[in-house]
């Protein structure tokens, strides 16, 4: 019975890419292309470390660093439409203010750095974080009005650290699609094809970050929100241990033991900002894991797995991702003399019915349908689907969508158990082979940044990321340069909980042979 649903599954997903592939070609031949202005301020490729070091040896003002960054929201946002909510002038008049007392202080820069690293570099936030005086809306359209009392966790260890805020960036509705779109902003777009998707549910902020509009932000991730968008635009992400950032302070809150699931992390184009930054979102949980160790390539066991072994519910993985991952490979066993051990594990075509069961399995939580309704009443799919096809509804058909998918999986499934059981054991078996200096790579996605609204048709695709929630695992998404197609290729690396450092550390390797994000411009 359940191999003839697999097979079912199988048939309609091979049927709905091939439909999905020629009608997005053709719409895409259409249309005329739009590319990002030229970058002319050099101030805008460099990393949030390098400018906060140049900010505290006066080399550079706070004031000109935050207005380069000011002028470039303007100039891409036209094109983009990643970010949402913005604070210019409080950005301008704190880094003017920055500046006078660093003219004035008698402190030497050595405990400028270590008491403020990243005095006076702006920063950028994921809409769906309190931000005190600025929107909350997380993409529903009901939230629309919701202004934040407070900061996040995240955003007021940021400032205290001397960064700037400048703006929010875009989500899709609740955070809960992996393309980023919704009824109150609209869709953003992609800075290397602004035909394709940034991905979600950090959607926004990846595209800010690659198309150099701040140094570095803040994203959050229960299935890839982080790294999925790291990865179609191009740039670094961190999704740490669990427990190692604070996820206080974001909508959806994740609650029980979902909250194992949730992480809160970086989003960067330099590998160099990723520990910095988590140093300081860590604070005082910094000392979980040992966030300064650097680990050579050598003395790491090194595994990689190429695909999820065929599952019926993904697509199958590109050739050109295929090819990057054996160049990650081959490189390390040529340069560093690693053996790389390829890994087939069979548990991994069933990632998305544990998933879903790991999803369903907190009682206490809210059900999606009923974040949707804030929590009034009941969602009636229905009649917003009849809205939803007439124009009418303020819900995004993802929404509609998984409230449909929730309504047939979480009534008390006999298999969650089992399902259950399952997770479990793959968490075991993945923890037993990482122990403490392995290193897995693992595709990012089967596919490079899809056209928009092709993610319907690919709906499970993220699976891929989704496995290291499940496992709950350290990841750092890592660049690998562009397709032939001119969208960006990428790896997974993961290590065993409180090893972040090997994640790390292989990414800052890999960044320095393969070269890391490409900017999306022409650089005058
Ligand atoms: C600089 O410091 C002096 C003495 O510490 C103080 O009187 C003055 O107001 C400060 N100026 C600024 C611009 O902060
Ligand atoms: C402090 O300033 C000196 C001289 O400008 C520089 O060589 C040194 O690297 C700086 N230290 C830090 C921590 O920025
Ligand atoms: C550190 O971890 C503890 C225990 O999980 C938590 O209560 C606290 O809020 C965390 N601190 C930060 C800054 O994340």
């Amino acid at each position: 019975m359940t191999k003839f649903v697999y097979c079912f599954f199988r048939v309609v997903r091979t049927c709905l890419e091939i439909l999905s592939c020629m009608i997005f070609r053709l719409i895409s031949k259409w249309t005329p292309r739009k590319s990002l202005p030229p970058i002319s301020n050099l101030l805008l490729l460099e990393s949030a470390t390098s400018l906060a070091a140049k900010i505290r040896d006066r080399k550079v003002t706070s004031q000109e660093v935050v207005a380069a960054f000011i002028d470039r929201i303007k100039e891409i946002n036209p094109i983009l439409n990643c970010v949402v909510e913005t604070r210019f002038d409080e950005a301008l008049k704190e880094a003017e203010a920055l500046d006078c007392e660093l003219r004035n202080t008698s402190k030497d820069n050595e405990t400028l750095a270590k008491e403020t690293p990243f005095l006076g570099v702006p920063f950028s936030m994921k809409e769906c974080f309190q931000v005190k005086g600025l929107h909350q809306t997380s993409g529903l359209y009901g939230r629309r009005d919701i202004v934040a009392e407070e900061d996040a966790d995240v955003v007021r260890l940021l400032k205290k650290a001397g960064c700037i805020l400048v703006c929010t960036t875009n989500v899709p509705e609740l955070c809960m699609w992996w393309e980023t779109s919704n009824t109150i902003y609209g869709r953003t777009n992609n800075p290397y094809n602004p035909m394709c998707i940034v991905g979600g549910s950090s959607g926004g902020e990846a595209c800010l970050q690659s198309a150099c509009g701040s140094p570095f932000g803040v994203g959050s991730d229960i299935g890839g929100s982080i790294r999925m968008p790291a990865f179609f635009n191009g740039i670094f992400g961190h999704k740490g241990s669990v427990g190692l950032i604070s996820n206080r302070g974001q909508m959806p809150a994740a609650v029980g033991s979902l909250e194992k699931m949730l992480a809160t992390g970086p989003l960067c184009k330099h590998a160099a900002d990723l520990r910095p930054s988590l140093k300081i979102m860590a604070a005082e949980n910094a000392t979980l894991v040992d966030l300064d160790k650097k680990v050579k390539p050598e003395n790491m066991r090194i595994f990689y797995i190429e695909d999820d072994g065929g599952s019926c519910f993904t697509t199958p993985v590109q050739h050109e991702l295929r090819a990057a991952m054996r160049a990650v490979v081959s490189h390390l066993q040529l340069t560093h003399r690693v053996t790389a051990k390829k890994l087939q594990l069979k548990e991994l075509r069933n990632i998305l019915p544990m998933y879903l069961a790991m999803m369903g399995s907190e009682k206490q939580a809210p059900k999606f349908s009923q974040e949707m309704v804030m929590r009034k009443g009941s969602l009636c799919l229905w009649w917003e689907s009849v809205k939803w096809l007439l124009g009418q509804s303020h819900h995004t058909f993802p929404a509609l969508a998984l409230s449909a998918l929730e309504k047939v999986t979480s009534d008390d499934d006999p298999r969650a158990v089992e399902l259950l059981k399952q997770a479990g054991a793959l968490r075991e078996k993945l923890k037993e082979i990482l122990g403490d200096d392995g290193v897995l790579l693992f595709q990012s996605h089967p596919t490079v940044a899809p056209y928009h609204c092709q993610p319907l048709f690919r709906f499970f695709n993220f699976c891929y990321t989704a496995l290291f929630n499940l496992a709950y695992l350290p990841v750092t998404q890592c660049p690998l340069g562009l397709s032939k197609a001119g969208l960006p290729l990428g790896v997974q690396i993961v290590a065993n909980d409180k090893n972040d450092h090997l994640c790390l550390s292989l990414a800052e390797e890999l960044e320095k042979s393969f070269g890391g994000w490409v900017c999306p411009s022409v650089v005058e």
